[in-house]
């Protein structure tokens, strides 16, 4: 099944001129990108994009490393994306991250752990709309 999900690449990777490394990775497993923007998050965006972890005890410091400098915010689309996506990325905690996964070549810590990827296909839909609002007002995006 084709799949569209949102990727960012963290200010902790953007820092570190990970960028084209990071994307070549997608592109490599047969991923295209469908849209992509630098941006800078303002509090109340990342707080959005992250509501389902308010009142963790990583909320404060996920929100403080999200927002500190700017990041790639990318839509990538391909045949089974979100799982694919994750298994590129790699586990959450960079110690736990397989080999050859981004997270286990590139993230620092937990919190400055390079990229995130939408969850499933709902978390997706919601992340897209709200990340490039200017490109879901074509209906035929989630009809794929
Ligand atoms: P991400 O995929 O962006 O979604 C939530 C983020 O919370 C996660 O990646 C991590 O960067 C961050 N985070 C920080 N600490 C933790 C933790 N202990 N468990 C899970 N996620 C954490």
């Amino acid at each position: 099944k084709v799949q569209k999900s949102l990727v960012l690449i963290k200010p902790d990777a953007v820092e570190r001129k990970l960028v084209g490394k990071i994307i070549s990775m997608y592109e490599e497993h047969g991923l295209n990108i469908a849209a992509m923007k630098l941006v800078k998050l303002d509090k109340t965006f990342a707080e959005i994009h992250y509501k389902e972890h308010k009142g963790k005890s990583f909320f404060n410091d996920l929100i403080k490393t999200i927002t500190r400098s700017e990041i790639v915010a990318i839509v990538l689309q391909g045949e089974n994306a979100i799982e694919k996506i994750r298994r590129i990325n790699g586990n959450t905690n960079p110690e736990k991250a397989e080999e050859g996964t981004i997270r286990k070549m590139y993230a620092l810590n937990n919190t400055e752990n390079s990229v995130h990827a939408s969850d499933c296909e709902e978390s997706a839909e919601r992340e897209i709309k709200l990340w490039f609002p200017e490109l879901v007002a074509k209906e035929e995006w989630f009809s794929a």
